[in-house]
């Protein structure tokens, strides 16, 4: 008996060296952590139950049978981030290259199986040189397979990739389809074709850090969420992004104590709105200031700087945030701010966490560039995903909500729950400056008569109190009460219920 539980010791303390100390001390003179190590620093310390330790592949070609390492490449199983349930798998770079094989992608789908059966999350760590090449299409059924659930998980359970080393061609697809990526700087890259091929089809010469690093896909493409310096902060900023989600879709999101008097008075929010409408302001600070402890996790925060996304907690309960930002192209809505804030406000509303909309927009980003590249469809998708959502909506217009801009950012239309604003709102087709010099188009060589028509046009338009009267406002709040405002109106929707007609399901602009 002693001798087989030895045995067991053994064979376990084999599958864990993964690919051995030589390899593991390479992944470590890259600057990256090895498959363990990352789920170590992920989950909570002693909590992980690996599954599948000794899966090994059945393939028998290219001299495979004489290679049969325990795991397969891949390390799989649950843990508590937190206290909370989460399945995890993490390649193993060290193994074959984190290559994917059969059996490497039936250990994925295993977990994959149960996090949907069971209602818990699934993080995934990639590290891999992509479709073992030694398995042909059996490979690539694997991924297909892994292709298959993470669509049909997508709205159950959330899911989260960590992109920590290679991540090319068909493998990018898998992790695409979950809900947030994070990427590791200068050690991780994701691309369809790598820069050989790029150079050979369209003959520019790229790095592989230029073509899918990390500032690459989190500036530019906006394929990522986040950008981390190395493993330890990505796997950190993994947890507490966790921390904020529900475990399913029929699960509500943990709730936190919190040590913030949701009272709280901001006598500085009163003048954050500058006298000059035309001067811009942080957004972020009203943000840091209506959520607890200023605790703000902020998702694609260096792409589409015009629209903010994130997470707060208000008395404790997480909020998605979408907040126009006055400090970027004017807060005005684009193809990028419409397609990132629509994602955000979908996830938010499949897994049911409210969302506070924070209003200052001037319009719509004029010209060719945006009409050609079909900004009509990525606004729409905003405009969708705002009136699909059933969460509650709690909306507060600081200073300009003009045109279908307006309409678009979370208004009462669209089912808004709460709709405050500001004194200084200022709800209107357009500016006043646009709208005399249309009105007025015959006066315009007389500039006296010009400025005394926009005064009167301000007098009249730009302020709140034309769309209170209608009940389109259902309050012009202080702003320095802002955070109770908000903190009561949500308490007010914690029991809301609001269906949609019965559909198989929408057809969102894509
Ligand atoms: C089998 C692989 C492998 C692969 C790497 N290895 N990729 N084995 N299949 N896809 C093995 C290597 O042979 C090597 O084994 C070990 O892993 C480490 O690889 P190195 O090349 O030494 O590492 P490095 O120099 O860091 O380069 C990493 C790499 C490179 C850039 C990822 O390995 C590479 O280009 N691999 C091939 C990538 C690729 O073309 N994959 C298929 C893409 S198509 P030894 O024993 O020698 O140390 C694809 C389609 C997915 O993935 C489709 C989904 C639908």
């Amino acid at each position: 008996m002693k001798d087989i539980l030895q045995e067991l010791e053994s064979r376990r303390a084999s599958a864990r060296q993964g690919g051995g100390p030589a390899r593991a001390a390479a992944q470590h003179a890259k600057g990256k952590l090895t498959a363990r190590e990352r789920i170590e620093l992920l989950l909570d310390e002693e909590s992980f139950e690996e599954f599948d330790m000794f899966v090994a592949h059945r393939c028998t070609d290219f001299g495979m049978e004489q290679n049969r390492p325990a795991g397969d490449g891949v390390v799989t199983g649950w843990g508590t981030i937190n206290g909370r349930m989460v399945y995890v798998f993490s390649q193993d770079f060290t193994v074959l290259g984190g290559s994917v094989s059969a059996t490497h992608a039936q250990k994925i789908c295993k977990i994959m199986d149960m996090a949907i059966q069971n209602g818990a999350p699934v993080i995934g760590i990639n590290d891999s040189g992509g479709a073992r090449i030694q398995e042909g299409v059996d490979s690539l059924a694997g991924y297909g397979e892994v292709f298959q659930r993470n669509i049909l998980a997508s709205g159950v359970v959330p899911q989260i990739s960590l992109i920590m080393g290679p991540c090319a061609g068909g493998a990018v697809y898998s992790p695409a389809m979950t809900d947030f990526i994070f990427m590791v700087k200068d050690t991780s890259y994701m691309f369809v074709t790598g820069p050989d091929v790029v150079k050979t089809v369209t003959n520019e010469v790229v790095t592989a850090e230029e073509l899918g690093g990390a500032s690459t896909h989190t500036r530019k493409s906006s394929v990522a969420d986040g950008a981390y310096e190395n493993d330890v902060e990505a796997l950190a900023e993994a947890r507490r992004l966790f921390d904020f989600l529900p475990l399913n879709n029929r699960d509500r999101a943990p709730v936190r104590p919190f040590f913030d008097d949701p009272a709280r008075v901001e006598s500085s929010l009163d003048t954050l709105i500058p006298d000059n409408p035309n001067l811009p302001y942080d957004m972020k600070e009203l943000i840091l200031k209506v959520a607890d402890e200023g605790d703000f996790l902020e998702i694609q925060k260096d792409f589409a700087g015009n629209i903010i996304t994130g997470f707060i907690r208000i008395e404790g309960q997480s909020v998605g945030v979408v907040a126009n930002q006055p400090m970027v192209l004017a807060g005005c809505l684009d193809i990028d701010a419409s397609r990132k804030a629509a994602r955000f406000v979908r996830f938010c509303d499949a897994f049911e966490i409210p969302i506070l909309t924070l209003v200052d927009v001037p319009g719509f980003l004029p010209g060719t560039g945006q009409e050609y590249g079909g900004v009509i469809k990525h606004g729409a998708k905003l405009l969708f995903a705002y009136g699909e959502a059933t969460v509650p909506k709690v909306t507060v217009i600081t200073r300009k909500a003009y045109g279908g801009a307006y309409d678009v950012m979370s208004s009462k239309h669209l089912r808004g729950d709460f709709n405050y604003a500001w004194p200084t709102a200022q709800i209107a087709v357009m500016g006043a400056k646009g709208a005399t010099e249309i009105l007025y188009r015959s006066e315009l060589g007389d500039p006296g008569k010009i400025a005394a028509r926009t005064r009167d046009y301000e007098g009249r338009f730009a302020n709140p109190f034309v769309a209170a009267e209608r009940g389109f406002i259902d309050e012009v709040i202080m702003p320095h009460s802002t955070r109770r405002r908000v903190a009561r109106a949500f308490a007010s929707l914690r029991n809301k219920k609001l269906t949609n007609p019965w559909k198989k399901h929408d057809n969102i602009p894509l």
